[in-house]
């Protein structure tokens, strides 16, 4: 395993639509594996494929909704889509790519997805809260599209310093 680089707003190859994985073989193996390393050394808790400069459609996002006795779990979600969802949350997003940035940004509170394993087998998940949070913001990286275009607002220097975060 190792590490890749974060690339960060700045770079087209965010904006770009991701292909579809269509080899589930080692090469993809080692990029899952590059990305659980890289997302854990950042301490985040969701990574796209184009955030490394791959545009195939990969994701990996930290289940968190774990008992407390339990280990945080890390999806791999190849060639994802969105089944439903359902609700509304309002709350604060950031992303590996903009470094210190935050903002408003509403999403669903429930949301299912189907996707396939990094061996190609279909399977189906539903995340809450700040999953269901992270299963859009990631696909939405596969489509090219930054959380900063679908906020509301960013939060201020004033708000990140008293913690509204
Ligand atoms: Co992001």
């Amino acid at each position: 395993m190792a590490t890749r680089h974060i690339l960060t707003k700045e770079d087209p190859a965010l904006y770009k639509k991701c292909r579809p994985v269509t080899s589930f073989d080692a090469r993809l193996h080692q990029l899952l594996d590059d990305m659980a390393e890289t997302l854990a050394q950042s301490n985040g808790v969701g990574l796209a494929a184009p955030q490394v400069g791959v545009l195939r459609r990969a994701v990996l996002v930290l289940e968190t909704n774990v008992a407390e006795d339990e280990d945080e779990i890390l999806l791999e979600l190849i060639n994802p889509m969105i089944l439903e969802s359902s609700g509304e949350q309002k709350g604060a997003e950031g992303c590996l790519s903009v470094p210190g940035e935050y903002g408003i940004v509403c999403r669903p509170e429930t949301v299912k997805v189907r996707a396939q394993d990094r061996n190609g087998q279909w399977f189906e998940y539903e995340g809450t809260g700040l999953t269901a949070r992270c299963f859009c913001h990631e696909l939405d990286h596969l489509e090219g599209r930054v959380f900063t275009e679908l906020c509301e607002r960013m939060l201020t220097e004033e708000e990140l310093a008293n913690g509204a975060f």
